[in-house]
């Protein structure tokens, strides 16, 4: 081991106070500079009520790390207009959004259904004897698992959800003796995590308890082990589809309107089949998603891991979007599997998640789904329209400037120049970096 990991290892570090944990940071990386101090301070909130809220999300919390919170105006939902919120740090995102909420809205707006809404989590078990005991073990305590979670369920129920229904799955042929409790749950506006897990510890306990007092088990068939209880993030019956549509003369691009429908109809052949572009393409439709999860407060994680093994749901990483064109009108949709939620989680915690929420008119779980869906696809839109057109790099660096001419420590005086001279010009770091010293140097 190296003798500096030895010097920086500290126990007992999650019962520091938090100017301790800052101390000691500061002192064992930053040689206690004070100007890495003064950085972290400068991003609590003056707010001391609010700074605690925050740090209690988490543990062993020292400050905030800010994400730009933006706007996307004008999007047609189902007739239905909404401005939506975006934390993003990525330049182009919001842009493209509004750019592609605008030019939907004109030709009907996005259409969405909501598929399925079903989710699903697994008690993992071991057991060593006769599968048709078993099974009829099962059938005969599958009353009382969902019985015994009744404390845990009851607000659920409440809100039109709960444990939809339990079934036993064998998995002999993956690994020896290996069996589920595959349960399914409705649950309602919230995504639910803390619910299903609950309720899928409890079903394990109930398992051990009612094994052990099943007589036709034998000894050994009674000491049922449990492996573990969790959700399942892969949510494929929690399926929302998003689209849009319009003849294909009003797609209207830089483009000849044919042209651009026939590249964007070959660039998701592409993405379908090619997974080097599969997964570009797919993370272009996530800035959208991931960006609307997070101003929501809902777990971005959790919703990547499920989209992404849905992609490769038949065996092959694939499009998550798709295109027809027929008898000249041009379809786009996207279908998600999206478990997200509007109640529960940080969503009444965190202040500009509330705000969020408000400004999407307090959605129900199922709406958000949906404008998570088409922010996504309006994403994908912006993202291909390019692609098979100007080309990506151009939008990208007219919004990436403004971070080269910060990083360059320009003035305002000499940003708005800049960024005057390069609406004609094309930007790149040395670009940007010529221009500024000739700027400088009065020779501009
Ligand atoms: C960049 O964040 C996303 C894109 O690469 C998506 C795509 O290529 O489709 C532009």
């Amino acid at each position: 081991m190296k003798k500096n990991n030895i010097k920086n290892k500290i126990e007992g570090f999650s019962k520091l106070t938090k100017l301790q944990k800052i101390a000691w940071v500061n002192k064992t990386y930053f040689q206690d500079d004070k100007s890495s101090l003064k950085l972290i301070e400068q991003y609590w909130l003056n707010d001391s009520n609010l700074q605690k809220v925050h740090d209690e999300f988490s543990e062993n919390t020292i400050s905030n790390f800010l994400l730009p919170l933006g706007l996307a105006p004008n999007f047609l939902i189902d007739g239905k207009d909404y401005t939506v919120p975006m934390a993003i740090e990525e330049s182009s995102v919001v842009a493209a959004a509004c750019k592609a909420a605008k030019f939907w809205r004109k030709r009907g707006g996005f259409k969405t259904k909501i598929i399925d809404f079903k989710k699903t989590g697994q008690v993992h078990f071991i057991f060593n004897g006769d599968r048709e005991k078993l099974k009829k073990f099962f059938n005969k305590i599958k009353g009382k698992l969902i019985y015994d979670c009744e404390k845990i369920s009851q607000n659920m129920i409440k809100r039109g959800g709960g444990i939809t229904d339990i079934e036993l799955l064998d998995k002999t042929i993956d690994m020896d003796n290996y069996f589920q409790l595959n349960a399914t749950f409705d649950t309602v506006d919230s995504m639910g995590a803390n619910f299903i897990n609950s309720c899928l510890e409890q079903f394990a306990k109930s398992l051990n308890r009612e094994a052990l007092l099943y007589e036709p088990f034998s000894k050994n068939e009674k000491q049922i082990q449990v492996i573990m209880s969790i959700l399942s993030n892969y949510v494929p019956e929690c399926l929302v589809r998003a689209e849009v549509s319009c003849p294909v003369e009003d797609l209207g691009s830089e483009l000849n309107t044919k042209e651009f429908a026939c590249k964007f109809e070959q660039a998701i052949k592409i993405a379908k089949t090619q997974k080097e572009r599969a997964v570009t393409h797919n993370k272009g439709i996530m800035n959208g998603v991931d960006a609307v999860a997070i101003a929501t407060g809902n777990d971005f994680r959790a919703i990547e891991a499920g989209i992404h093994a849905y992609a490769a749901r038949n065996g092959k990483y694939s499009s998550l979007s798709d295109v027809k064109i027929q008898n000249g009108v041009f379809n786009f949709w996207v279908e998600l599997p999206i478990s997200i939620g509007t109640v529960g989680g940080i969503t009444s915690l965190h202040p500009l998640v509330k705000w969020c929420l408000k400004l999407l008119q307090n959605p129900t779980g199922k709406e958000l789904m949906k404008i998570v869906a088409v922010a996504g696809l309006a994403q994908n839109f912006g993202a291909l329209s390019s692609l098979v057109s100007s080309g990506i790099q151009k939008g990208h660096m007219k919004m990436h400037l403004i971070n080269i001419l910060n990083a360059l420590k320009s003035s305002e005086d000499e940003k708005n120049k800049l960024i005057d001279f390069f609406k004609s010009n094309v930007v790149s770091y040395s670009s940007v970096e010529k221009e500024l010293i000739k700027l400088r140097n009065n020779e501009f």
